[in-house]
């Protein structure tokens, strides 16, 4: 367990409503003083999963903070859930380093984690024009979702379909949008096509199968035994249990294949490929503590050039239209999102140190109010 200054709310297993008593990360940057539209009651300060120095859990304290103000082309989002991935986890502890360029070479930058956000928009910038005081929204911020309140930028969110929770929104974003990317943008992958998922039972993983799925195709899966009945519930039409089988020598070719670990070397990804397949990379090892997984991919990518299956790596990226496309996916009931567990902020600690274990199962949402 990880010290903390402050205890905040129970977790909660709905979150139906916005914050009522809004609170924020503390402005990463100061505010502009520009005109905002929004309640007059925002709290100055508010409740907040801090980090302030790089380290693992035990830098992690709940603490008060200030409550941000938007800048022009920002809004204030009360937040309902958001939930964690393996980017805060890389954000908390600065690995690999060369992360430090962007998020700040000695300390960092941003002090509050949490990308994914869901929530209802209570004030916006003078500039924002899409969206408006009371929208119910959720995307992909750069940080600081484990608080009551988040200024963000207003491309960076899209509008929660009807019937839609706060609870599957607000899981959804990072690990969603890294799957839909990684499947239809960079695997272009076709009704009938066989794809392979390698790492499927954590917060892309699990939504990778279901999104696979939706786009049409048959879908194999790999996990430890623990998993197997998760991945089948969702939908996985085969289970490889990785710590007793093996995709490799199998026999299976696949047109898609899905990494979401890179613990295989080139020849064994390209060998269960067939004939213009498609790796995707989303991940690789993370042992090199300065460069994580960069040389893997480079030589990997490399090794490619020697077939017809191709290589594509990507990080993927917020935009509104894979966000309402997810969105949809979520009202049409063909992507639920799988949720381990729901906290508040005095657990994000222990959360963190289970992403950092690399076995976290799903997702595990905040309810930061
Ligand atoms: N490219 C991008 O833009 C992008 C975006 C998001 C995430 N990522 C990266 O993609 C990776 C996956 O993200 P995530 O959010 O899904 O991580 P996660 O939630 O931490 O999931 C990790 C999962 O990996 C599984 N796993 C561990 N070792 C395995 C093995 N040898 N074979 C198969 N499965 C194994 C674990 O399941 P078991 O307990 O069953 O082992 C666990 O559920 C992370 O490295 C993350 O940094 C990249």
């Amino acid at each position: 367990m990880s010290p903390r200054s402050t205890t905040t709310t129970t977790a909660s297993t709905t979150a139906s409503e916005p914050a009522s008593e809004p609170a924020s990360e503390p402005a990463s940057e100061p505010a502009t003083g520009e005109p905002i539209t929004g309640p007059s009651a925002i709290a100055p300060t508010m409740p907040a999963a801090v980090a302030r120095r790089y380290g693992t859990a035990e830098v992690i304290s709940v603490e008060n903070v200030p409550t941000p103000t938007p800048r022009k082309n920002e809004v204030l989002v009360g937040v309902a859930a958001s939930s964690l991935n393996a980017l805060d986890w890389h954000f908390l502890t600065g690995t690999p380093y060369f992360l430090r360029l962007i998020a700040g070479l000695r300390r960092p930058k941003r002090i509050i984690h949490g990308a994914d956000v869901a929530g209802t928009v209570v004030a916006v910038g003078a500039d924002v024009t899409s969206l408006r005081v009371g929208d119910r929204v959720f995307g992909e911020s750069a940080g600081g979702g484990f608080a009551p309140y988040l200024a963000t930028k207003a491309d960076t969110l899209s509008g929660i379909p009807t019937g839609v929770s706060f609870e599957a929104a607000g899981s959804t974003p990072v690990a969603g949008l890294t799957a839909l990317q990684g499947l239809r943008t960079h695997g272009a992958v076709r009704p009938g096509e066989h794809v392979l998922i390698n790492g499927a039972a954590g917060g892309v993983g699990t939504f990778a199968v279901q999104i696979a799925k939706a786009l049409g195709a048959e879908v194999t899966a790999v996990c430890s035994t623990r998993n197997v009945d998760m991945i089948r519930r969702l939908g996985a039409d085969h289970v490889v249990d990785y710590t007793t089988d093996d995709f490799v020598p199998g026999g299976a070719r696949f047109d898609v294949m899905l990494d979401n670990i890179g613990n295989r070397s080139a020849a064994d990804c390209m060998s269960v490929l067939r004939p213009a397949g498609r790796y995707v990379a989303v991940s690789g090892p993370k042992e090199n503590r300065l460069l994580g997984p960069v040389g893997h991919l480079i030589r990997t990518k490399f090794a490619f050039r020697r077939t017809d299956a191709t290589f594509h790596q990507f990080t993927a990226a917020t935009n509104q239209s894979d966000l309402a496309f997810i969105g949809n996916l979520l009202a049409s009931g063909q992507v639920v999102p799988e949720v381990q567990r729901t906290i508040g902020l005095d657990g994000v600690a222990d959360a963190l140190a289970e992403i950092g274990s690399g076995h976290v199962r799903s997702k595990i949402l905040v309810v930061p109010t």
